[in-house]
């Protein structure tokens, strides 16, 4: 999937907040190696080296659109690769923000990682658990709809794209790590006109204006921000866009 930096760039200070509440769990000391798979265009990954200077730190993402955009020379290094690729071994601290519910697979990945870790070594990742809130349903109806339904069949992914935060936590112990796993719901409040159209428009319909020409998006967008309006009535204040999102950090014995 092709992203776009500065759209999802947009509500950067909603969005770094759970990586932050993600990396504060996290006791390691000072580990060697960290990685953040995942790392998109890397601003987030730059303020692991203050936390740990001595680390080696490296950033991994898919999209060549994001690492080119990554703040090189702050001490981290990045590299476009993908995350089914990565192997553990060796690292003290993997951090995954916002990223595995791109990986169908990363509950077998979270296995083979567990596995390679350093010992006392970290996991630590975040993934979206919304995908049944309107922002979600809403777009997929409408990409099942009689209108949309021949372009985008097959195009959207579902609320299985993550576990529950149980399955997370015994996939995690099983493993031999000591697990914390928790949710906590976000409510954004975001200024200006159609915000949530504007979030999602940088992350979870991206594969929808992908498969569409100009046109259709522009279609398909404006039918989708009037039932977002719907769902989502702006406030004196501003939009409010409740965010509920999973999170796992645990360290190998
Ligand atoms: C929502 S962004 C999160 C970026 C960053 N971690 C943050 O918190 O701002 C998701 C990122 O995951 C990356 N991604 C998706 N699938 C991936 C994969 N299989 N391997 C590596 N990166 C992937 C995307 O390219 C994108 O940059």
């Amino acid at each position: 999937m092709r992203w776009d930096p500065l759209q999802y760039a947009r509500y950067s200070d909603h969005r770094s907040r759970p990586f932050f509440d993600l990396v504060a769990q996290i006791s390691a000391e000072s580990p060697a190696a960290v990685v953040d798979v995942g790392c998109g265009s890397g601003e987030l990954t730059i303020t692991l080296a203050q936390r740990w200077p001595a680390a080696t730190l490296l950033g991994l993402d898919s999209s060549p659109e994001m690492i080119a955009r990554a703040p090189v020379g702050r001490g981290a290094s990045f590299t476009v690769g993908a995350a089914e690729d990565l192997d553990a071994l060796g690292v003290d601290v993997l951090i995954s923000n916002a990223a595995l519910q791109w990986v169908p697979q990363h509950t077998e990945l979270l296995t083979r990682w567990a596995g390679q870790l350093n010992d006392g070594g970290w996991i630590a990742f975040q993934v979206p658990a919304n995908f049944d809130a309107p922002s979600h349903k809403l777009m997929r109806n409408l990409a099942d709809s009689p209108r949309w339904r021949g372009r985008l069949q097959g195009v959207l992914r579902d609320a299985l794209a993550v576990a529950d935060p149980d399955t997370y936590l015994d996939l995690l112990t099983a493993n031999g790590l000591q697990a914390d796993v928790w949710q906590t719901q976000y409510l954004h409040v975001l200024p200006g006109d159609d915000p949530v159209l504007e979030w999602v428009r940088g992350t979870g319909l991206r594969p929808v204006l992908q498969r569409l020409n100009d046109d259709e998006a522009d279609a398909f967008s404006a039918e989708y921000a009037a039932l977002l309006r719907h769902a989502y009535p702006g406030r004196p204040y501003g939009t409010v866009f409740p965010f509920l999102r999973t999170f796992a950090v645990a360290q190998k014995a």
